[in-house]
Formats: structure tokens, sequence, C-alpha cells
């Protein structure tokens, strides 16, 4: 049994990527490949708990407090979900990882980025995604699709919004053969598109 593919998508709320994953997850159905869409927080049923946590919490959540939930959520993914799929020959698809904590809780809560990317290593025992794509847009266009009642981290406010795109930036210039950006303020066709390509040498 060959080992599957680890592709993960990144970007600030807003940016698309829920669609862009449901277009890709149908055209690999379509074309019989092996795949399987999930999601960080809240694939297991621990993370669906930590989920209504992170995002629903009513009263103050120190920031430490956040990372270290987040990190909870994706030791359990890994170790139950993404690891043996991996080993059955899956291509992963999954919405959120790694870079989002460095993004959300490092650059836009201003903590030490170097130690949330060590916490990263701890959590998913050094496991990094084969391919990851970043949904790029600016922050204000990013916010007003947001709509209906917003989570916790989607009521910060612009200058996060800001520090997080920041953050996704540095990530994909630090890792260029691993994250790949996508501008998202164009068709939900054109982008379907540039995924395709960029997903193409993986399957
Ligand atoms: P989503 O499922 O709508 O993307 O919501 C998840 C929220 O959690 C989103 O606002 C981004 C945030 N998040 C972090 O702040 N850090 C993380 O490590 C992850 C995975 C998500």
């Amino acid at each position: 049994m060959t080992r599957g593919v680890f592709i993960t998508f990144e970007g600030a709320d807003g940016c698309g990527k829920t669609t862009q994953i449901e277009l890709l997850k149908k055209y690999l159905d379509e074309k019989k490949i092996k795949n399987i869409q999930t999601r960080e927080p809240g694939a297991t049923e621990l993370g669906v708990e930590l989920r209504k946590i992170l995002l629903h919490y009513e009263k103050p959540v120190s920031d430490v407090a956040e990372t270290f939930l987040y990190l909870a959520d994706r030791a359990q993914h890994i170790e139950f979900e993404i690891k043996p799929m991996l080993d059955d020959g899956y291509i992963i698809l999954c919405d959120r990882f790694i870079d989002s904590t460095v993004s959300y809780q490092g650059y836009a809560r201003k903590q030490d980025i170097n130690q949330i990317k060590k916490l990263n290593e701890i959590a998913t025992k050094g496991l990094k995604p084969d391919l990851t794509i970043v949904f790029d847009i600016e922050s204000e266009v990013a916010q007003k699709r947001l709509q209906g009642e917003k989570d916790r981290l989607e009521k910060e406010g612009l200058e996060f919004h800001k520090a997080l795109r920041f953050g996704y930036l540095e990530l994909a210039k630090e890792e260029p053969n691993r994250i790949k950006v996508i501008n998202a303020n164009d068709t939900i066709e054109n982008i379907h598109k540039k995924v395709i390509e960029l997903i193409s040498r993986y399957i």
C-alpha cells in the first residue's frame, strides 16, 4: 500500500477555502480517486467538544489556553484520523492545520512564533502536509464576505485579520515548496482551476 497525500487548505475566515475543498472533493470523487475531507478544529469526537469551546465559549480565554486547545484537537486528529488514513493511501483534504495556529495564535495574537512552531511539532509528531494551499485575500474583502452570526475568532477586528494574512504570506515565503498562495479574490471557477493545477502532480 503506498502512502497517501496530505493536503491542507488555509486562509482567513471568508477566503472561500471550504467551497474550494468541496469542489476538489467532487472532482476527485468523479475520478474515483480515494480521498477524504476533514478539518480543524473538530474532526474527532473530542475535537467536536473542543471546537464548541474554541468558537463559542463566552468568557475570556487566555491566548495560551486557546493555543493549547487547538493543539489538543490537532494531536487527537493526527493520531486517530490523519496518520491512519495516510497509511491507508487516502488523499486527505484538510481544512486548516499547523499554519492556522502560527498565523492566528502566533502572528495575530502576537505570541512567540518559534514557540508555536515547536508546539505544533509536538502535536503532530513532526508530520507536515505534502502541500498547503493558502487562499489569499485582502482582509477588508474577506470580512465583508462573512455573513450571519460570527464566532469568537471572526469577531476580532481588522488589525487582527491583517496580521494573520501577513503571517500566512510570511510562512509561504519561508516554505515555498510546501506552501502555495492563490489569489482568492477571483471567480470560484478560476480558483478551482488553479487548485487542480496545484494538486495534479500529487494524483
Ligand atoms: P472554521 O472552521 O470556520 O475555519 O473556524 C475555525 C476558526 O478557528 C477560524 O476562525 C480559525 C481558527 N483557528 C485558529 O485560530 N487556530 C487554529 O490552529 C485553527 C485550526 C483554527
